[in-house]
């Protein structure tokens, strides 16, 4: 029993929308408010009638996985270009000469793994990045999963009340906690300043028109315009609600697979259950827009 709500039926109640059949993948969720499996497509050599489709997916979807797939560091960077111009990680470590390829990597060695905590990705940049492609290679025997949750599911679960007192709120999100030192163990040396910006708490994703909820535990720091212990308890409730497992689905790499996520309506966080072993891979991630 929901002993928080008694009996009002679920949190959340989500009303799928309409979806045309796919003609040219096969597409299989993972649960009805986020997360799919992709079948039928090989990201090295799309047709234009399956990037419409894979283009699709995402926005149905929030997040879609691709497993068995062979990609060369320029094939993954082509595939992310489809999308729009690359996205540079303000601190990062990258590849040789490959700026936009960004290094995932964690062994027995590593003080950290990259994406422990919530987070949507590099949210304190001005124009935060609108999808990630993670391209994981290497795997542990077992663990390493990755979770996703849906901003759209957690704006919508909001009371009508909570939604009234967020419109209009802007955050600050700031880079300079989680950066500062953070890849230190890759000889990335720290730079003087990290990225820092304030948005909107409810964004309005661009393509699909549905609001989402834009806070997350990584980056947001403040609500603006109200007394800093309200903004810490009503931020302490966002992060917490904004995490309910209703919200998210659980996806279990094998090697080889690709996950591309849309930043603007959603969060992830990495589990790090692996030790001592090795999981390891590329992420390419698209430039966006400024949330609105
Ligand atoms: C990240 O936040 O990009 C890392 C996600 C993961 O390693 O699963």
């Amino acid at each position: 029993m929901n002993t928080l709500r008694g009996n009002q039926g679920p949190r959340y109640r989500h009303t799928p929308g309409e979806s045309a059949p796919y003609e040219t993948i096969r597409v299989e969720k993972l649960t009805p408010i986020i997360g799919a499996e992709i079948s039928g497509a090989d990201l090295a050599d799309l047709s234009n009638r399956q990037f419409d489709e894979i283009h699709r997916a995402l926005a149905e979807n929030l997040v879609i996985f691709f497993r068995d797939q062979r990609l060369a560091p320029r094939e993954h960077l082509d595939f992310g270009r489809r999308f729009g111009d690359l996205h540079i990680h303000p601190a990062a470590p990258h590849e040789e000469g490959e700026p936009a390829l960004m290094k995932i990597h964690a062994d027995r060695n590593s003080p950290r793994a990259n994406g422990e905590g919530w987070h949507s990705d590099v949210s304190c940049d001005e124009l935060p990045p609108m999808g990630s492609v993670l391209y994981i290679k290497q795997c542990p025997p077992d663990g390493g999963d990755t979770l996703f949750a849906s901003m759209y599911a957690a704006y919508e679960a909001l009371s009508d009340r909570m939604k009234s007192y967020l419109d209009g709120m802007v955050a600050v999100h700031d880079g300079e906690e989680v950066y500062r030192g953070t890849y230190a163990n890759f000889g990335v040396a720290d730079r003087p300043n990290y990225p820092k910006a304030e948005h909107p708490v409810v964004r309005t994703h661009p393509v699909t028109g549905r609001k989402a909820l834009y806070v997350n535990r990584g980056f947001t720091r403040r609500l603006l315009g109200v007394p800093r212990d309200e903004s810490e308890a009503m931020l302490r409730y966002l992060f917490e609600h904004a995490e309910n497992p209703l919200f998210q689905c659980r996806f279990r790499w094998s090697e080889n697979t690709v996950a591309f996520w849309d930043n603007r309506c959603t969060q992830h966080r990495a589990m790090w259950d692996y030790w001592p072993h090795t999981r390891s891979g590329n992420r390419v991630t698209i430039l966006g827009e400024r949330p609105v």
